[in-house]
């Protein structure tokens, strides 16, 4: 067997790790900006955590999850979602009766579910997600989307497509289930197998079956909107009220129904396509919840939240060209001329580097020519020149690589050097902008 990275992973390196980690910072940082705290839960839990919550009528559960046998007979699974784990963190530590509430958590790691590999879908994938729990209220509803809007517009994007639904209290989706129920019964010869699963579990998610000719019996089916109820539907409009107010765009899709059992009143997806065309699929999902605590032993809170895809992101930002301004490279490349210099120079760099900026040097005297094409590889801003003539006289050239301008700078007088230097280019950069 070739050694190899499992089926539906995948490695992110170099370049398209600054790419993550750039989008991870952005998303945390706004995250901040409206209460959120970061929240770290494990990658393992009881598969009953996502059982009860995630839900068995949902496919995440019933076929994609990575369950297994730990050596203690107990069956563990790797997490297929995070909201599951966050509730069952809060409830264990009885957040919600020592926090102020709502409780506002946000996280970023892997997931993990079994699914066919293809554009856009993983079998490791990693999101970025958010949980506002324990306020039952339209208007966080709507904070929590403007917030995933937020964040994508900090990120640069532009022609964002937001779709949006209610899927009603328990009453207006035990309603609406009923109807399905009895025009889907009517078709179920004629479709599949595992729409068949889903009729007896939860007809709604026949609605997201991927089969042609189910999705033509689906467009018939009844919709949502005409088995909700009056405070459903009044709780629905504030959100989208208060969506008008800031200016967010909107399509109310009533065939959205998200693909989790949790969900209840408002659900939302953002989708975009990227300028070479490409369709990774939903950039982000989510909605509101009300009885995923006390499936998990806790009380009854209501909660509302979404997770990004990052891959998704990612893909997008980069066909794009979002993602081409990164600084990813070292600020100083200190080239050693002669043998006899690298003990200072090892010194030199570490002196640099204690100012604050990032420094390189290969530890070895070779050619100029050849240093410099490494500088330029390694995205090295400014190049320090250093021969035995340069320590003498304390003096040495500072090359900016981009503009191949040159300045000598005094080594005793480091910092004020390398900061002059660095905060006029922040200032450049800024008239730039
Ligand atoms: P979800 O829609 O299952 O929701 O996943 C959220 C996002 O994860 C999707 O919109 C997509 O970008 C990404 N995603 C899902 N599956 C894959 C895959 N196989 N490969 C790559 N990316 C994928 C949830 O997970 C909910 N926990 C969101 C939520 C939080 N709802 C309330 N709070």
């Amino acid at each position: 067997m070739a050694i190899i990275a499992v089926k539906g992973t995948h490695d992110i390196l170099l370049d398209e790790a600054s790419g993550y980690a750039y989008i991870e910072k952005v998303f945390a940082a706004v995250c901040e900006l409206f209460g959120y705290r970061d929240f770290r839960t494990p990658v393992l839990e009881y598969t009953e955590v996502f059982n009860r919550s995630t839900g068995e009528g949902s496919d995440v559960v019933r076929k994609e999850m990575y369950t297994f046998l730990d050596k203690g007979e107990r069956s563990v699974t790797m997490r297929p979602e995070f909201t599951a784990g966050v509730a069952r963190a809060i409830v264990e530590h009885k957040l919600y009766a020592t926090e102020d509430l709502p409780l506002k958590a946000y996280y970023y790691g892997p997931v993990f579910r079994y699914e066919r590999p293809q554009l856009g879908r993983y079998r490791q994938f990693h999101q970025a997600g958010v949980e506002c729990i324990g306020v039952n209220s339209a208007r966080f509803d709507a904070e929590t989307i403007a917030l995933a809007m937020e964040i994508l517009g900090m990120l640069g994007f532009t022609g964002l497509h937001l779709k949006i639904n209610t899927l009603g209290d328990e009453a207006s989706r035990n309603a609406y289930r009923e109807a399905l129920k009895e025009y889907f019964g009517k078709h179920i010869d004629e479709m599949c197998e595992d729409c068949h699963d889903r009729l007896r579990l939860n007809p709604m998610r026949i609605l997201d079956c991927k089969v042609e000719h189910d999705q033509e019996i689906a467009k018939n089916a009844p919709k949502m909107k005409d088995y909700l109820s009056e405070e459903s539907e009044k709780r629905f409009y504030t959100t989208l009220s208060i969506l008008n107010s800031l200016d967010i765009e909107y399509e109310v899709d009533d065939s959205l129904v998200r693909g989790l059992d949790y969900y209840g009143e408002v659900v939302f997806e953002v989708h975009a396509v990227s300028k070479t065309g490409k369709d990774y699929g939903a950039l982000l999902g989510g909605g509101h919840y009300d009885g995923l605590l006390s499936a998990l032993g806790g009380p009854e809170m209501a909660g509302v939240g979404f997770a990004f895809g990052l891959e998704r992101i990612y893909s997008v930002m980069k066909d794009d060209g979002l993602l081409n301004d990164l600084e990813t490279g070292i600020d100083v490349y200190v080239m050693p001329v002669g043998e006899e210099v690298l003990d200072d120079v090892f010194v030199l760099t570490t002196n640099i580097r204690n100012l604050g900026y990032s420094a390189y040097t290969p530890m070895a005297a070779g050619k100029l020519g050849s240093q410099f094409k490494k500088a330029v590889k390694r995205g090295a801003k400014y190049a320090l020149i250093i021969g035995s003539e340069e320590l003498e006289k304390g003096v040495a050239p500072l090359k900016n690589l981009a503009t191949q301008e040159q300045k000598e700078i005094k080594l005793d007088n480091l910092a004020e050097e390398l900061d002059a230097i660095f905060g006029l280019e922040e200032e450049h950069h800024h008239h730039e902008e």
